[in-house]
């Protein structure tokens, strides 16, 4: 809905709970997410959809958030690493277990786009968790441990 100079009011559901969002409807959703609703768990990198630390889930779906207009959120699903971390989600606790993150600023992305790939498929194969998990990027060079942890769970093993 528009209420003047470029700003509307975007209603979307944000990890469960209605929300109301008031910003230009180009604002990218990251930073609607982020400095509206407070949370922060998502992480700004690159801005030009290159490095996947702004991974979210719309509808079901990893999206890099720097890159969607939050107008195309409207009346849709997002979550965020916070309602997959409240959950207790079985990747977390695998992350957990394998000591994945270095300097962490890379790894909600991480488990934003792992936790997409394993909702759409529960037991990946090896090739399927490297395509989907390419486009995230860790200048601490934790690829080794993401993908053993993700292995973790796709074969159902205890953390
Ligand atoms: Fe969105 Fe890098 S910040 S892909
Ligand atoms: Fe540092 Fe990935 S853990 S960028």
């Amino acid at each position: 809905m528009l209420h003047g100079s470029g700003l509307v009011v975007i209603e979307i559901e944000v990890n469960g709970q209605n929300r109301r969002l008031d910003v230009d409807d180009d604002t990218p959703l990251l930073w609607a997410v982020r400095e509206e609703l407070g949370l922060t768990g998502s992480k700004f990198g690159c801005g030009i959809g290159q490095c996947g630390a702004c991974t979210m889930h719309l509808d079901g779906v990893a999206v890099r958030s720097c890159l969607v207009p939050a107008g195309a959120a409207q009346g849709r699903k997002v979550t965020t690493i916070e309602a997959v971390a409240a959950d207790g989600h079985p990747l977390v606790q695998a992350w957990v277990a394998e000591g994945v993150p270095q300097c962490g600023y890379c790894q909600s992305g991480q488990i934003m786009s792992a936790t997409a790939l394993l909702a759409r498929d529960p037991a990946p194969s090896e090739q399927s968790i490297r395509q989907a998990m390419s486009g995230n990027l860790c200048r601490c060079g934790s690829y080794p441990r993401i993908l053993r942890a993700i292995r973790r769970v796709a074969r159902g093993e205890d953390s």
